[in-house]
């Protein structure tokens, strides 16, 4: 200690301590600086605070320790306080004097469904208004309802078509001869013979379901959705499809667009046809897109009776009509969007998603 210097009672050293400790807290609480300067300003080298821990030495040795221990609670409480303001200031990116009640908020991103959800839903509600009820059938099932029952026997070449996932299982074979092998379902067909064991006419059901073949490409996804119609009673006739195939295509795709039936061929209805339906861009004359005005959504036909009698229907008193398209493929003809690659829908990127 200079010889020059006066000593400082303790009571008064400690007094400065807490005006500076009040000073601090009331600058910090303004927020009229920002935090940074204010720390420089209140605990850097040229701070008050400085300059009291300089002078520590200038209170009686006696009473150092005592001193010290309100000199270090004093920097811990101003500490705290600048870490609490900064916090408030980094949540509102302003101090409270900055921020401009009246600008409008920020709205937060707000997600949809995916166009595939969508489409079920309107497919669902389309149908269900000309009493057909939406049901579910199994999506891994035996290979009896998704071929064997439909008229494909084991081997027959029309199989190929299906590009089918079969799934082994351990254990001896089922002596039960609809149980012998299982597949991921190629496709909701496999819902027909199913519905028909239910045991309950007139049948008017909408299976909607993820089907699975091996296949990808721009055109093709390895999963994929179908919607399957099947309408089962007495005297039900093409004339009965083509007006359901007219009323859907009207609700789905606007009043103005037409539906056509042309021959085809599945095993499990006869006689089959391919649903066509007017382009939406051309309307039917014939543009870039379609080129001939006509663009095919699926498959569809009279039950075979084949089927019928699978399902324990007699076929000479029941007939019925069934159709089963891809629901991805429908969605997308409705949007107008010439999609280059099918598999985009589920690439999970959003920037491509948000368009629908
Ligand atoms: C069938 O699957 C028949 N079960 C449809 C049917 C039902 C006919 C009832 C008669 C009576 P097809 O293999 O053509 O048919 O498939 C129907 C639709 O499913 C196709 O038009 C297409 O839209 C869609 N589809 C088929 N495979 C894929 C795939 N890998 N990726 C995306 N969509 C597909």
């Amino acid at each position: 200690m200079d010889k020059t210097e006066e000593t400082i009672a303790t009571p008064n050293f400690i007094g400065l301590l807490l005006e500076v400790e009040q000073d601090a807290l009331a600058a910090i609480a303004s927020g009229e600086k920002p935090v940074d300067q204010l720390r420089i300003e209140l605990l850097g080298g040229k701070s008050e605070l400085a300059k009291l821990t300089k002078q520590i030495r200038l209170v009686p040795p006696v009473d150092r320790a005592q001193v010290g221990t309100v000199l270090n609670q004093v920097k811990e409480k101003i500490k705290d306080a600048l870490v609490k303001n900064q916090k408030t200031s980094v949540n509102t990116g302003k101090s409270a004097e900055e921020i401009d009640v009246t600008a409008p908020g920020i709205l937060p991103p707000v997600g949809h469904l995916h166009i595939v959800t969508q489409g079920i839903n309107e497919i669902t509600r389309i149908f269900e208004r000309i009493g057909f009820t939406r049901v579910r059938h199994p999506e891994v099932d035996w290979d009896w309802y998704a071929f064997e029952s439909l008229n494909m026997p084991p081997n027959h070449p029309a199989r190929d078509e299906w590009e089918t996932f079969f799934i082994d299982f351990p254990g001896s074979p089922s002596k039960d001869h609809k149980k012998k092998r299982i597949v991921l379902i190629p496709h909701t067909s496999n819902g027909q013979v199913r519905e028909m064991e239910k045991g309950k006419l007139p049948i008017r059901m909408i299976n909607i379901a993820k089907c699975y073949r091996r296949q990808s490409d721009v055109s093709h996804v390895p999963m994929f959705h179908q919607f399957e119609g099947l309408y089962v009673d007495k005297n039900v006739s093409i004339a009965h499809l083509k007006g359901v195939l007219d009323y859907f295509v009207k609700q789905f795709f606007g009043p103005q667009r037409q539906a056509r039936i042309r021959p085809f061929h599945f095993q499990f209805t006869e006689p089959s046809f391919e649903v066509d339906i007017t382009c939406g861009v051309c309307l039917g004359k014939g543009c870039k897109l379609c080129k001939e005005g006509w663009l095919e959504l699926g498959g569809a036909g009279m039950v075979h009776p084949v089927v019928l009698k699978n399902g324990g229907i007699d076929p000479d008193a029941y007939t019925g009509f069934a159709f089963g398209w891809g629901v991805e493929r429908t969605a997308m003809m409705k949007s107008n969007t010439q999609l280059d690659d099918i598999r985009l829908l589920y690439s999970n990127d959003v920037r491509f998603l948000e368009q629908f």
